[in-house]
C-alpha cells in the first residue's frame, strides 16, 4: 500500500539537556533520526519522505533531501509540526512518526499497513495510580485495558488532514494523532501490538537503553 512518512524532527528535546536537538545525536554513528529515515526509504511502499525540522536547523536536512525526501518548517506544538507536514502529503495513506524513534521495524509498518487507521502500542507494564494535587492516590487505575500508544501512526490522509484542521480551529491539543480521530471523527482506529523495543528517545538514560538495543540486534 503506498504511503507518504512525516518523519518528526522539529522538538527541542529539552528533557534530554543536551546542547543540541536530541534527534542529531548519534547511537552508533548514526543521526537518531536517520534510522527511521533509512527505514522508511528502504520500504518501496513509501513514495515520499517529509522531515519536519526547525528553520534554523534546515542545514542538518540538506544532506538527506532527494527526490523522495523534502522538508517541511514545524511548528510550536508537535500537533503543529504534523499539520503543518500534512499540507505536503501526496500520498492517500500517510504515517505520522516520532523521529526521535529509531528502533521500528520493516515488519511493523507491514502491520500497520493492513489496515485503514492504526497505530503500533503496547499493554502497559507499570500499575498506574491516578493522584491528587495534595499528592495522595485516589485510584489505582484498572491496567488490562490500558496500552501506550507508540508511532507510527497510520492513517487515511484526507482522514487525518480533516481532524487535524478541526482541532486547530477548536485549539484542542491531543498528545498523538490518533486523539483527534477518537474526538473529531467517528472513524475507528486500530491498535496494532507493537515491541517494548520502541523506545522514544526523551531522556540521556535512553541512549544507554537504544545502545542495549542495537547491540542485541547486531548480535
Ligand atoms: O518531545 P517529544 O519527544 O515528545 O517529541 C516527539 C517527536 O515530535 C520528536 O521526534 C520531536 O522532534 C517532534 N516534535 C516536532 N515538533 C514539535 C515538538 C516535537 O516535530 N514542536
Amino acid at each position: 500500500k503506498a504511503y507518504s512518512a512525516v518523519l518528526l524532527a522539529a522538538g527541542s528535546g529539552s528533557r534530554m539537556a543536551a546542547d543540541r536537538n536530541k534527534i542529531f545525536l548519534t547511537l552508533a554513528d548514526k543521526a537518531i533520526f536517520q534510522y527511521a529515515l533509512d527505514l522508511f526509504l528502504s520500504d518501496s511502499d513509501c513514495k515520499q519522505v517529509i522531515l519536519v525540522g526547525k528553520t534554523e536547523e534546515k542545514a542538518y536536512f540538506t544532506d538527506f533531501l532527494s527526490d523522495r525526501v523534502c522538508f517541511v518548517v514545524g511548528g510550536v506544538e508537535r500537533q503543529d509540526s504534523v499539520r503543518h507536514a500534512l499540507a505536503h502529503v501526496s500520498e492517500a495513506a500517510v504515517m505520522i512518526h516520532d523521529g526521535a524513534r529509531p528502533f521500528v521495524t520493516l515488519s511493523e509498518l507491514a502491520a500497520l499497513k493492513a489496515h485503514n487507521n492504526a497505530i503500533l502500542a503496547v499493554p502497559v507494564k507499570d500499575t498506574i495510580k491516578q493522584v491528587e494535587v495534595s499528592g495522595y492516590i485516589s485510584q489505582t487505575v484498572p491496567r488490562d485495558n490500558l496500552w501506550g500508544a507508540q508511532t507510527p501512526q497510520f492513517f487515511e490522509t484526507s482522514l487525518i488532514q480533516k481532524v487535524h484542521q478541526l482541532a486547530h480551529s477548536k485549539a484542542f491539543l491531543g498528545t498523538d494523532d490518533a486523539s483527534l480521530v477518537e474526538v473529531f471523527s467517528e472513524v475507528p482506529v486500530t491498535i496494532v501490538p507493537g515491541s517494548y523495543e520502541n523506545i522514544k528517545i526523551t531522556t540521556p538514560e535512553d541512549l544507554i537503553f537504544g545502545q542495549a538495543i542495537l547491540d542485541n540486534r547486531s548480535k
